[in-house]
Formats: structure tokens, C-alpha cells, sequence
């Protein structure tokens, strides 16, 4: 049995997912393991020192859509996160209304098969989050509770949930989004910190830390990715912190980012000055939508999208903490951005159908990857035929109390791995890929994109 094959039979039975051998995985050319003039982005970020994530789909406006859980319904969708992916994110799984759904219910299912996802897979896990405004359960948002008895609660949530994960957890974000984009508090719509004031935060990580002194704990928001109010709110709040002696370990840009903003390039600089506090830093939710109107973006915009994708992971390579990089899901199918941001799409790695866009090969690139084959010919103005996306779920908030973060700024930043920390990781410099005719590969129609952004060769990859 090829190995892929193998390890997705270990994952179902850890996870007690069902996934009979489909006729797909079977009889697909693509079966896991890279030939040895093939790499993956787990791999070439291997030789980074850094690990590449991904969002795990499940939850959160997935519910509202009518694709299926693809994590546990879609072999093509595991073999991509098993193959590509180093690092995994609960997508929203691990988020109170999901794993606390009532007072005294933990409901520990849906993110226990991605942990063990994860480890039949050789990949680390973050932890996505504790102390956050948004996704927290009716209970706990409308209830009646003393200050105590809320402290109390927050304490019990952070205890159970990171001691049950303890040791399977590489980095926690403990506490998401509790800057306004003019660097206060948000402390109105955040019940932690209106009702039990900014103490709180400095008590999350000692609890946090309490329960899994092994977990990197992080602070993580979006629109933070350069240096700015929000940044730089957070880098004033760590130093305090550090001062004091609370465990914080790191700093995350989500880098939620879009084609219709530049990119800003004081992301390496601002995850610089938490590296040089001596934090880890991140890109968390790496993915640049676009608004366009048809089937596909333009060439045009499909190129901006690689360049921002491409100098993000730059910034991020660029510092020496920077060891992880997570990109908010790998296919256009199960993007957040069409139920969240109306008109725009289009904002992953892969194309609906799974094939990788010029944004894929450009991390390669990034991480050293470079092509060497020159495809056959294709006709630029024809790209393929488009997967129309099953079914597009209305533009608004699908049964999310999540409010799309608020319109991102320009750009965001980049990082570097864990489990394979750097210097440890091997420093060999991936060889690039190279389309074979055993293999279904397709040309990739980047050509008139790329070649006109001058930033790629036409290459040629097998199909997964
Ligand atoms: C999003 C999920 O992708 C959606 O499925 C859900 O409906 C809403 O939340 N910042 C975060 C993530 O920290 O948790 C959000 O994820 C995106 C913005």
C-alpha cells in the first residue's frame, strides 16, 4: 500500500473518521509521495526551518454552507493536508461555541480528529482560541454572572481545554483580537475584558501556561501585520507583560489580506522588533481575496494575489523567530471569504477543482523552490473551465457571530516552523519540480500572468 494510503487508513482509525478506499484515491495518479523531483510546501518549508498550516475546514459558517465537512468526507481534500500542510488550525473547532457549547459541556469530537489528523500525519497543531469577542456561546454571552463567577468560568475553560490537549498543542492563541484597529482594548464587545478589565489577559496565559508549559502562547489579530496602532498596541502590552513576567511567548499577524490594497512592506519589520523582544512571530490566516466579477479573477489580479502571498512568507523567512505560517484554508470551495466578504473570492492556494495557482508556486519560489520545466504551450487567454462553486453561500454572516474582520488593512507578513526548528531542520535545497508524462500533470496556464509579472517560469505539476 503506498504510504499516503497507509497514513490515511492511520488517521481514520485515529480519528474514527470514515474513509473506505475510494475509487479516487485509488486510481489517482497522485498518491502522496512526492516523486523525488516533486516538493511540497511541507517539504520545501521543512528546509526553511519553518512550518507551512492551514486552516482545517469545519464549523463556523460551514455550517451554513452545503459542501460537505471535506475533513471528513473528502479524500482528495486529505491527501492535500496530509501531503502540503506541516502545521494544522482548527478552523473553528476549538473555539468556545464550538467546544463549550453549554455551562458544563465540553464537546471535544470535532477537534480531537484534527489532533489526531495531526499526529498520524507528522504535524503540529495550533490551538485556536481562548479570550476572544466573537464565536462564544449564548450561554456564556447572555448569562447572568458575577465577576468572580466569570473569572472563574474563563479560568475552567482554559484549564480543561489546553490540559486536554496538553503535549499535542505546539502554539495557543490565547488571546485573539482584543485591539481595535486604533490600538484600544476592545472592551465593549469583549465580555472578558468589559467585565473583568485588562487584568485578565495577564491571567489567560498563566493559565494557559499553567496547564501546558510546553505550548508557545500567542497573541494573534488581524490588520496587525505591519507596523501600526494596532501592532503597535501589542507590542507595548508584550513588553508590559514580559516586564512582569507573564508567559507570553509570541506574536501573530493573521494577515487577512486583499488585491485591492498594496502590501505593506513593514511586516518584517514589525515582526523584527517582537523578535527582538525575544517572541516567536506568525502568519496565522494567510489568504488574499479579490473582488472580481465571472468565472476568474484576472490574470492581472491572480499575479497580485502570488506577490502578496510570496512577500508574506518573504517577511516572515526574513526574521529568525518567524517559524510558522498558516495560510485560512487551501481551496477556494471552503474559503470563509465568499460568506463573509460579498464579491470577493477567490482567496486560497488552490482553485475549486484543486489545481494550485501561480499564489502556490510562488511560496515555492519563496522557499528556494524553483522550476525548472517549461510546460507545454497553453493558451493563456483560456484558462480552464471554471468549478463553479457548488453552491455560494449568501454574502453575509452565515450563522457566525463573527464580524468579518473589520475591513483589513493593506498587507500582512510571513514566518517560520516548530517542529522542525531552525537550524535543526535540514538545510538541503529543494530541486524543483518537474512535470514527468507518467504522471496526470497539468500545465499550468500561469503563463501570461506570470510571465507578464515577470516573476515566474511556467511550470508544469502533477494534479493531486
Ligand atoms: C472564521 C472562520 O473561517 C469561519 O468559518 C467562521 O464562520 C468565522 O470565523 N479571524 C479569526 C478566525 O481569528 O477565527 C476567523 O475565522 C477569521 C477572522
Amino acid at each position: 500500500m503506498h504510504s499516503t494510503m497507509r497514513r490515511i487508513a492511520t488517521l481514520c482509525l485515529a480519528a474514527g473518521v470514515v474513509c473506505a478506499p475510494s475509487a479516487a484515491l485509488a486510481s489517482n495518479t497522485y498518491e502522496g509521495d512526492p516523486a523525488p523531483d516533486l516538493i511540497s510546501l511541507r517539504e520545501a518549508a521543512k528546509a526553511k526551518g519553518i512550518v507551512i498550516g492551514t486552516a482545517v475546514a469545519g464549523g463556523g459558517h460551514h455550517d451554513a454552507t452545503p459542501e460537505q465537512n471535506p475533513f471528513r468526507n473528502s479524500p482528495i481534500y486529505q491527501r492535500v493536508l496530509a501531503n502540503e500542510f506541516s502545521s494544522v488550525t482548527p478552523e473553528n473547532q476549538m473555539k468556545w461555541d464550538h467546544i463549550h457549547p453549554e455551562k458544563d459541556t465540553y464537546s471535544f469530537t470535532l477537534a480531537d480528529e484534527i489532533v489526531a489528523f495531526a499526529q498520524a500525519n507528522n504535524q503540529v497543531v495550533r490551538g485556536h482560541t481562548l479570550l476572544w469577542h466573537s464565536q462564544n456561546p449564548e450561554w456564556l454571552e447572555k448569562g447572568t454572572f458575577t465577576k468572580d463567577e466569570l473569572r472563574q468560568i474563563l479560568k475552567d475553560h482554559i484549564t480543561t481545554v489546553v490540559g486536554h490537549y496538553k503535549g499535542k498543542i505546539q502554539q495557543w492563541d490565547v488571546a485573539n483580537e482584543i485591539f481595535t484597529g486604533e490600538g484600544k482594548l476592545r472592551t465593549d464587545e469583549n465580555i472578558w475584558l468589559r467585565e473583568l478589565g485588562p487584568e485578565i489577559i495577564a491571567d489567560a496565559f498563566r493559565w494557559a501556561h499553567e496547564a501546558d508549559p510546553n505550548a508557545l502562547l500567542f497573541f494573534n489579530d488581524y490588520s496587525a501585520e505591519g507596523i501600526n496602532d494596532k501592532s503597535t498596541a501589542y507590542y507595548e502590552l508584550t513588553k508590559k507583560l514580559l516586564n512582569e513576567g507573564v508567559p507570553v511567548h509570541g506574536f501573530s499577524a493573521q494577515a487577512h489580506l486583499g488585491t485591492q490594497w498594496g502590501f505593506d512592506t513593514s511586516m518584517r519589520d514589525n515582526f523584527a522588533r517582537f523578535d527582538a523582544l525575544g517572541l516567536e512571530t506568525a502568519i496565522t490566516e494567510l489568504d488574499v481575496r479579490i473582488k472580481f466579477d465571472g468565472p476568474r479573477p484576472s490574470d492581472e489580479l491572480i499575479a497580485k494575489q502570488a506577490d502578496h502571498y510570496g512577500q508574506s512568507l518573504r517577511a516572515c523567512l526574513d526574521v529568525p523567530g518567524c517559524k510558522s505560517v498558516t495560510v485560512w484554508g487551501f481551496n477556494d470551495t471552503y474559503s470563509w471569504v465568499p460568506s463573509f466578504f460579498q464579491g470577493e473570492g477567490a482567496a486560497t492556494l488552490l482553485w475549486e477543482d484543486y489545481t494550485p495557482k501561480p499564489a502556490y508556486f510562488r511560496l515555492l519560489k519563496e522557499m528556494g523552490v524553483e522550476p525548472t520545466v517549461t510546460p507545454p504551450p497553453t493558451n493563456p487567454q483560456q484558462p480552464p473551465a471554471p468549478q463553479p462553486p457548488a453552491t455560494q453561500p449568501p454574502a453575509q454572516n452565515p450563522g457566525s457571530t463573527t464580524p468579518p474582520p473589520s475591513t483589513p488593512k493593506p498587507n500582512a507578513p510571513g514566518d517560520k516552523d516548530k517542529a522542525t526548528k531552525p537550524g535543526a531542520g535540514d538545510k538541503k535545497t529543494p530541486q524543483k519540480i518537474a512535470q514527468t508524462g507518467a504522471l496526470t500533470g497539468i500545465a499550468l496556464l500561469l503563463g501570461g500572468g506570470l510571465a507578464a509579472a515577470g516573476s515566474m517560469a511556467m511550470i508544469a505539476r502533477k494534479r493531486y
